[in-house]
């Protein structure tokens, strides 16, 4: 097929309605539209939507804790969202909600056609329920005593000290992360999406050139082990559609999440006199391209082809999987200020750098990418700055000074030739999305341009008496040299060369091989990129620094409701006023004695001194201090604590520290002169 008759479908996950972009959601964004930039430059008929993700018991509750209705919520999120997409230059041809009518009627029929294809069967299961808040539980919202080693605090389903999983009511002392209740157990009808029946289906679909080798791999593990079937109800209270014909049964987010991506084309193509079957019909010529991360998955690799093909409609081409997002080698931290939210970045920095970076280190692989903070600046700085801008500027000036014409002929002729023949090969990594790659090749022919000129030296040549023509043709190759590498990487910089276009005084096109331009005017040269200065990047980072968070954040999906453990995002508490919290007794506390705990690699005794009145406290902070460190140091306590009964004895208070964990948990400390028993506000 030529490339201008072929009609691209392209979708990147659709964020949560409950919280903000950040730098691990932009891996994918940016991702996604560089590769539909590239299709478009090629005359490709690409479309590339987007939507939030609006439905789910998070987004119910954080707009409970917000004090508005979930319809609010939504609408201040997307234009969030919007404003965050726009600033990165992520420009999608429809940005939608999956609260939409069309995504209500599209879900119906598709649940309607698994339904009358017998796919839909419906059992009565037992669930932990919320009393207080009327409410099931998912088991990220159950937290306890994990019943095999029994640390504390465990979520639901597994258990992050020793990795167990267990069912939620297995937990010992289970509660409401929600309310503080203790759950009950309740039955209630759910509808299932029976998987099983599709298993060969999916064994030929996901090895049938639609997933990258390692994900295809790790779909073969998940189908050898067997499906169970998929359960896509929910019981109300919920934010989302309620099931036809099922009161008080909603569809479960996941459900209706991908028919989100249909939903956000058909509202373009209503408004634009298409139609979105031609996409999605059984035997549709178009091509359908999901990028996602690599936690979402299962939704995509197996229930969605399956749904899919149950309704009749056609399956995905490629489901393109990309990894996490580290910051610095480790998982972004809200208080190492490496969770870093779209805004903060944009308030101290370009996005062309971000993109540039993220461009450099994509690969067609799983594999998380680390954005390494000095790194960054060194290589956006060597890269943009020092590489392929320097060429413009070291060049322009001799052009403009001569009136701003570009010479006639081509100086090297086979220096020129390098910088044609490298577009088919920049543009096959373009296609297979090996960004990484096309980022090295452009910067090697960079490099030969740079070295060219530093060869020529038009600066020595300007001031030699008759070389004013050999001047003008060394610089127009100059120009010219940049003008390929600009138009290899206007996809991933699509701001920078809009600056460069106005210069030039033209588009840049890829639709055909770069050609030569010759006997032309240019405009004057103004300084394109400046460089990034380290203190940008240090007051960015201050400005994400969460004091008081000790968790380190969610990666990429940041609420998917069927992660757990360190995956999950923390539920969000219910909102207490001014009194509720001044019923916190936090009081000043001199550690009297610290001691190991038998048996426990967690927790320390500590018997802290109130002024006078002595309390022992167990405290999860073994992994960050040596007892007979903390002996003899003052720090705050919450006094009124209910005393608990611990394996190890009766906790009597709780010691507050912040910090991400392991090695890193600081003890609040009051100042010099603070007294033992005196309260704290
Ligand atoms: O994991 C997430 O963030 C989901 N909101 C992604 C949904 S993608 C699609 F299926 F809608
Ligand atoms: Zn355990």
């Amino acid at each position: 097929m030529t490339q201008s008759a072929r009609k691209i479908l392209v979708t990147s996950a659709l964020p949560y309605a409950n919280g903000s972009i950040h730098l691990g959601h932009l891996v994918e964004y940016i991702q996604t539209d560089i590769w539909v930039r590239f299709q478009k430059m090629r005359g490709v008929d690409c479309t590339y939507v987007c939507a939030d993700d609006a439905h789910g018991t998070a987004i119910m509750l954080k707009a409970e804790q917000l004090g508005h209705s979930p319809e609010q919520q939504i609408a201040n999120v997307k234009a969030e969202h919007e404003a965050d997409f726009a600033a990165f230059n992520i420009a999608f041809d429809n940005y939608h909600s999956t609260h939409s009518e069309e995504n209500r009627e599209l879900s119906s029929m598709i649940y309607g056609r698994l339904k009358a294809n017998g796919h839909i069967a419906s059992k009565s299961i037992t669930q932990a329920y919320d009393p207080e808040k009327q409410l099931f539980l998912a088991d990220r919202y159950i937290k306890g005593t994990c019943p095999k080693c029994k640390t504390e605090d465990q979520y639901g389903d597994n258990c992050e000290k020793c990795g167990a999983t267990y069912s939620p009511m297995d937990l010992i002392n289970p509660k409401s992360a929600i309310s503080g209740a203790t759950p009950v157990a309740k039955d209630s009808e759910h509808f299932f999406f029976t998987l099983p029946e599709f298993g060969d289906f999916l064994k030929n679909w996901t090895r049938a050139g639609h997933l990258q080798d390692e994900v295809a791999n790790k779909m073969a593990e998940w189908l050898d082990a067997g499906l169970q079937s998929w359960d896509i109800s929910r019981d109300a209270p919920y934010f989302g559609f309620e099931i036809p014909g099922e009161p008080g049964k909603y569809f479960y987010v996941w459900l209706d999440a991908p028919i989100g991506y249909i939903a956000s084309l058909k509202n373009l193509l209503d408004k634009t006199g298409g139609d979105w079957e031609e996409y999605w019909k059984p035997d549709s010529t178009a091509e359908v391209y999901h990028f996602i991360g690599k936690d979402i998955v299962n939704f995509h690799a197996l229930f969605w082809p399956a749904m899919l093909h149950s309704a009749n409609l056609r399956t995905p081409t490629k489901v393109c999987v990309h990894g996490f997002l580290t910051v610095n080698g480790t998982k972004m931290s809200k208080s190492r200020g490496t969770f870093i939210n779209a805004r903060t970045y944009l308030d101290h920095l370009n996005p062309e750098y971000l993109r540039y970076y993220f461009a450099a280190k994509l690969t067609c692989n799983v594999d998380d990418i680390d954005l390494n903070l000095e790194d960054f600046i060194q290589r956006v700085n060597s890269d943009l700055v020092g590489k392929v801008v320097n060429i413009a500027s070291r060049t322009a000036k001799f052009i403009n000074n001569a009136g701003g014409v570009l010479a006639t002929e081509i100086a090297d002729a086979a220096l020129w030739q390098q910088f044609v023949d490298a577009g088919d090969s920049i543009a096959s990594h373009y296609e297979n999305r090996d960004y990484s790659k096309a980022m090295r090749e452009i910067m090697a022919l960079a490099d030969a341009a740079n070295e060219y000129i530093a060869t020529q030296a038009p600066w020595k040549l300007a001031k030699e008496a008759g070389a004013e023509a050999q001047t003008q043709a060394v610089c127009t190759l100059g120009i010219n040299m940049f003008r390929a590498l600009l138009t290899y990487l206007k996809p991933v910089l699509p701001a920078l060369t809009a600056d460069a276009e106005a210069f030039l005084g033209e588009t840049l096109s890829w639709n055909a091989p770069v050609s030569f331009r010759a006997g032309e005017q240019i405009n004057e040269f103004k300084p394109l990129l400046t460089r990034i200065e380290k203190d940008k990047v240090d007051a960015m980072i201050d400005a994400s620094k969460d004091a008081l968070a000790t968790a380190a954040a969610p990666q990429a999906s940041a609420t998917n409701e069927q992660a757990s453990g360190p995956l999950a995002d923390e539920p969000i508490a219910a909102e207490i006023d001014f009194n509720d919290f001044a019923k916190v007794d936090l009081r000043i506390a001199l550690i009297a004695n610290a001691e190991h705990v038998e048996g426990s690699d967690k927790l320390l005794r500590l018997t802290l001194d109130l002024g006078g009145e002595t309390r022992n406290v167990f405290s999860g902070i073994k992994s960050a201090y040596d007892p007979k460190d903390l002996v003899g140091k003052l720090t705050v306590v919450v006094a009124n604590l209910k005393p608990r009964k611990m394996k190890f004895g009766m906790s009597e208070g709780m010691v507050l520290a912040a910090g991400p964990g392991d090695k890193e948990i600081y003890l609040l400390e009051p100042h010099n002169g603070a007294q033992p028993g005196q309260r704290v506000m």
